[in-house]
């Protein structure tokens, strides 16, 4: 059994704590759901149209394609087709890193195989093969999840033929920000190169779709099956599929929040450098900060005003960091004011 809490607030509030689109989702989502008959929703769903959209905007063959349940579902399928393959398998996860790649290897019966961070969350090829001598499954995050880092160009292909033996997820939960992917890379692996490699997408983050659940995995077919195989049928429902179809067809939503996240991110960095405080440049919708031993305060006292931002600070060498989510900059504007409150308190 699982002790991973996912950190959740309900009710009213500013959500800057789980990396969602504060901007929410297309309105073309809310239509595509409105329209919905009540034949659609008495049937199981047909995800035909919804894998052509999806294989259309990625620009792979339909084959390459799994719908998923959220990306959370396809971390936890790579974990049970692993837990086939070999049980008791080891799993590699790099520090720090988004917590359910360690419940998922847990959950399956694996055994985690942490690499720890370096300074700067510096990425060590030498610890990652370490690490993955024997192993069945390697997580890897592109850019990674607290720290908004991307990958070092070239890691995935030569670990993929490093250890051949294990399949490697590419979790590239955060890739609309970041506009680098290795879909291309998978869609010219004529030789093969990649068969080991598995990218997973959501769109829950730049789609603004976390509530429908839906996300891809994308990889060569045979790769696929084995994860295929152990996914329940209709694991998606029918407002996901189509709500997911209307998110594809509005592209200048996503950019539009891609560029407002941008924004935020550059009013976050602002703030941390007239405050002295170190901050890592993101990729993807959040930045992650070091705040010092104020980090449980100041998210505390931010609580208290019903802004979320996440304390991450019992994260491998993240210790003092507090991690925000940059979207609207309206909401980041509202969270900077009351962080400069915070700190005209301290100062008094
Ligand atoms: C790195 C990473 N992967 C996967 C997920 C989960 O995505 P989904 O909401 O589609 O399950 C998240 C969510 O925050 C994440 O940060």
């Amino acid at each position: 059994m699982s002790t991973y809490q996912r950190a959740t607030v309900t009710g009213p509030g500013l959500r800057l704590h789980l990396n969602e689109n504060t901007a929410g989702c297309s309105p073309a989502v809310l239509s595509a759901i409105a329209a919905l008959t009540p034949d659609q929703i008495g049937s199981y769903p047909d995800y035909s149209r919804a894998i052509d959209a999806t294989a259309a905007w990625f620009n792979v063959p339909r084959d390459g394609v799994l719908l998923i349940n959220g990306l959370d579902e396809g971390l936890h399928l790579a974990s049970a087709s692993a837990s086939r393959r070999q049980p008791g398998f080891r799993g590699v996860v790099l520090e720090p890193a988004f917590e359910m790649y360690g419940v998922c290897i847990e959950e399956s019966g694996g055994t985690i195989v942490r690499v720890a961070p370096w300074p700067n969350f510096a990425f060590s090829m030498d610890d990652v093969l370490a690490a993955s001598e024997d192993a069945t499954l390697i997580y890897l995050t592109d850019p990674n999840n607290p720290t908004g880092l991307g990958l070092p160009a070239g890691a995935v292909e030569a670990l993929a033929a490093a250890r051949p033996q294990a399949t490697i997820v590419v979790d590239e939960a955060y890739a609309d920000f970041s506009g680098r992917s290795l879909i291309g890379a998978l869609r010219d692996d004529t030789s093969g190169r990649l068969r080991n490699v598995i990218v997973g997408r959501t769109f829950a983050k730049g789609h603004g779709l976390a509530a429908l659940r839906i996300g891809a995995l994308i990889a060569r077919p045979e790769t696929l099956a084995p994860l295929a195989q152990l996914q329940a049928p209709y694991s998606l429902n029918v407002a996901a599929i189509v709500g997911l179809e209307a998110a594809l067809s509005d592209q200048r939503w996503l950019v539009s929040c891609v560029e407002e996240s941008r924004a935020s991110k550059e009013a976050l960095y602002d703030f941390c450098t007239r405050h002295g405080l170190t901050f890592w440049r993101s990729e993807a919708n959040f930045v992650l900060i070091n705040v010092g031993v104020e980090a449980s305060a100041l998210v505390a006292a931010l609580a208290d005003q019903g802004i979320f931002i996440r304390d991450r600070s019992s994260a491998p060498g993240c210790a003092g960091c507090v991690r925000i989510t940059a979207g609207l900059l309206a909401h980041t504007a509202t969270c900077l004011r009351a962080m400069e409150a915070f700190y005209a308190s301290r100062n008094r």
